[in-house]
This record gives structure tokens, C-alpha cells and sequence, in this order.
């Protein structure tokens, strides 16, 4: 790894998405030097600009099966990947041989998300990102997801002035739930992390026992907004533990055991059956408490969010760290981002919360271009292609 960074005059990184149930394609271009030593500071935030971006869903995909279902997801991947990158290189728009070949001349190197996530889908993104880098002889960039949610923060002009190592990042997505610290890019400390389930698989779960549609994690959020947080007294497991570790699997059983015991108008029934209109608009009654299926949905919010919150909090006093950036689906909760920095202003003397611009909370091609650039920086030749290949378990 070559440690001088070099000068970012006008680079241009293809970035490739297809981990899950999201497929994306970013053309990002840079005409600055990534901030990766301590001492960088608000004059090296350059230019950095997004010249196009697609993102296309699966939700609607998988939301009829309940979850993703990992075969359709690369089935699904195969035929929009393909219309993403006919609309961000142009090819069925160039007229001849020469203007086709002219395509390589719009970006420097292809970068592509090669774990973790599902192998299926991965594949996709990765042998389409090999023929591309093939084709037009340009440099593979092989990009770890979580590098590239962490990436995601760095894309918002107001963060990079904030941009100093060390950076500690709440990473709460649907697979993980993480506090890393960044001493530069790509030294990272692992300082906790979930013993089961992730955050973002919390608010899934829970919300499918209450009969959401998934993901449920955003519908759950939605609801919460109307309710009240105190109604129903549910676990916030690990929440004093000295370590930094998470775990959510107790609160998913407090909710199933609520579901499976509540009662409506002193009737036994489900949540779910509640849900559907079978019940009408009663209230919910558990455990000696009574509410409303929003005063629910805040409960079980309040819950992740308290444990996420504190557990940022220890983590802050102890490394110390110069920011501290939240990212990764759950990034995209409202509350959660209000709760930290409320937190953080009380017990952390106000350090800095940075968070993605809207829109890239969730899996983007844009987050993969950004940290495709960090590592092309530090290796312009890229990776052979042989030796790419999915690694659905890859971490920090
Ligand atoms: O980062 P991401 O798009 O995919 C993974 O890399 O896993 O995160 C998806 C997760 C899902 O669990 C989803 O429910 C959660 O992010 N999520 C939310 C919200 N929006 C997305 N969780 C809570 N509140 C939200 N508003
Ligand atoms: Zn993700």
C-alpha cells in the first residue's frame, strides 16, 4: 500500500452497488486529496461532484415474500444494472463503433461493493464491474460495504471540514451494528459490536411481529412518531454493561411475548390480527400497561435508540475521537441522529455528529464510488481480476 497521497486532479471512479436489495450506479468525480492524516483539515475540501446516480429498489420485490429473497435479488440485480449503466455511460445513445469506444474515456476506474452481503448478488455487481474494467482497461477497485457506508458521511461537503482522525462511527445497518474507530482510512478499530441481532435487523423484526410490512424498520420509525415512548416498558439489553458490545435478540422476545399474551377490549388476540382491521382501533394491553399500536412502535424505537445512544456515548468518552459519524440504513432515523446529538452536546462537550445526506442512508453506488476513490488514491493500479470475488462475510 503506497502511503503518500497523491494529487486528485479530476478522478473519475464508476461506482457499482449490489450487495442486497438496492441496485446502484454512481459517476463520481474529484478534483481534491482525500483527507486521510490527522492534521487535514477544511483546506483540502475540494471539489467533489456527483455527476450521476441511479438508484433502483427491490423493496417491492421482496416485500411479497416478507425479506429478500437472495436468488430473485440477483435475477433482479442482472436486468437493472444493466439499464443503470446504459444511463450513466451512455451506450445505446452512441452511434457508432467510435463513439462507443469513446465511453472509456468518461471514467478512470471501476469500483465495485464485494462484500459483505449476499454472494448471489454480489456476483452481479462483480462480474459486470470485471467486464467493464476489462473492456475498457481501466483499474478494478474492489470496495468493502461498510468502507463504503463510512464513505457516504465524507460525500456531504459540511462533514469533510469536519473530517478528523480519529473518527468513531456508529455503523447501523441491516447486517451490522458497529463502533469503529477510524484512525485514518483504512486502519480501523473495532471497539464494540452486536452479539446477535443488528439495529437495523431489530427494528425488522420487530415491526414484522406487529404485522409491518417489510422492511419494517422505516414503517416502524413512522409510526413511532405518533406515539408515545413510555406507554410499554420493553428491555434495553446490554445498556450498563462495561463493554461496547450491543445485543437486540432480548428485545425481539419481549416484543414476540407481548404480542403472543396482549389483549385487546379484554379479548385475547394478535398484534398482527390487529393490524389487518380485524380488531378495529383498540388499545393494546400488556404487562399492566395500556397504549396504542403507535405508542408501541415508539416504545420499541425508544428502546434500540437508548442502547445505541449510550453505548455511543461510553464509547466517546473513552477513544476520545475528534468526530463521530452515525451511518448505514438506520442513519436514516430522525430521532436516533436528535437522541446523539443531544447526547453527545450533554456528555461529550459537544463533538460533532455527521451523518449522509438524505437519500444515501441506504445502499448506494454513490458510497461505493467515494470509497472506490479513497482506495484508488492509495492504489491506482487496482486488483486483478482473477483475484476479485464475493466475500459475503468480509468485515473491517
Ligand atoms: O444499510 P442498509 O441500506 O442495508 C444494509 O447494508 O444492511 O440498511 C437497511 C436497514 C434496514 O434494516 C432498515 O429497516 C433500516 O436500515 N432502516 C431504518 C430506517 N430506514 C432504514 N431503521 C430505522 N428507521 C428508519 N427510518
Ligand atoms: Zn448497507
Amino acid at each position: 500500500m503506497q502511503k503518500r497521497a497523491k494529487t486528485a486532479e479530476n478522478i473519475r471512479i464508476l461506482g457499482i452497488e449490489t450487495s442486497c436489495d438496492e441496485t446502484s450506479v454512481a459517476l463520481l468525480t474529484s478534483s481534491m486529496i482525500p483527507p486521510r492524516r490527522r492534521t487535514v483539515g477544511t483546506s483540502d475540501v475540494g471539489r467533489l461532484v456527483l455527476k450521476k446516480h441511479f438508484i433502483s429498489t427491490q423493496i417491492p420485490i421482496h416485500a411479497r415474500y416478507g425479506g429478500v429473497v437472495p436468488e430473485v435479488a440477483a435475477r433482479t440485480h442482472v436486468a437493472e444494472l444493466v439499464t443503470l449503466l446504459d444511463k450513466t455511460l451512455g451506450w445505446s445513445k452512441s452511434k457508432s463503433k467510435n463513439q462507443e469506444s469513446k465511453i472509456g474515456d468518461t471514467f478512470d476506474a471501476v469500483a465495485v461493493t464485494y462484500g459483505p452481503g449476499l454472494a448471489t448478488a454480489l456476483r452481479v455487481g462483480i462480474e459486470a464491474a470485471k467486464n467493464l474494467a476489462w473492456a475498457y482497461s481501466k483499474p478494478l477497485v474492489p470496495v468493502n460495504h461498510l468502507e463504503g457506508h463510512m464513505a457516504s458521511a465524507w460525500l456531504v461537503p459540511q462533514n469533510r471540514k469536519h473530517w478528523e482522525y480519529p473518527i468513531l462511527f456508529l455503523l447501523v445497518s441491516g447486517g451490522h451494528t458497529e463502533l469503529v474507530l477510524m484512525k485514518e482510512f483504512g486502519k480501523y478499530k473495532i471497539l464494540g459490536r452486536t452479539r446477535d441481532d443488528a439495529a437495523g435487523e431489530a427494528f425488522d423484526k420487530t415491526a414484522k411481529l406487529l404485522g409491518l410490512e417489510y422492511p419494517g424498520g422505516p414503517k416502524l420509525s413512522k409510526l413511532a412518531a405518533q406515539g408515545n415512548p413510555k406507554a410499554f416498558d420493553l428491555p434495553r439489553p446490554m445498556i450498563n454493561d462495561p463493554s461496547l458490545d450491543f445485543s437486540f435478540s432480548g428485545l425481539k422476545t419481549a416484543v414476540r411475548q407481548l404480542v403472543e399474551n396482549t389483549t385487546y377490549n379484554s379479548r385475547k388476540s394478535t398484534v398482527a390480527s390487529r393490524q389487518s382491521g380485524e380488531e378495529g382501533r383498540n388499545e393494546i394491553a400488556w404487562d399492566g400497561r395500556r397504549g396504542t399500536m403507535e405508542d408501541l412502535c415508539a416504545s420499541i424505537q425508544a428502546a434500540i435508540i437508548d442502547v445505541l445512544v449510550g453505548k455511543t456515548v461510553k464509547a466517546t468518552l473513552k477513544a476520545k475521537p475528534k468526530a463521530i459519524a452515525v451511518v448505514g440504513g438506520v442513519s436514516a432515523n430522525p430521532l436516533l441522529k436528535e437522541e446523539l446529538k443531544k447526547a453527545l452536546k450533554k456528555s461529550c462537550s459537544g463533538v460533532k455528529l455527521l451523518a449522509p445526506a438524505k437519500g444515501l442512508y441506504t445502499d448506494n453506488g454513490a458510497m461505493i464510488a467515494a470509497a472506490g476513490l479513497w482506495k484508488y488514491l492509495e492504489d491506482s493500479k487496482g486488483k486483478s481480476l482473477h483475484v476479485v470475488d464475493a466475500q459475503p462475510d468480509l468485515d473491517l
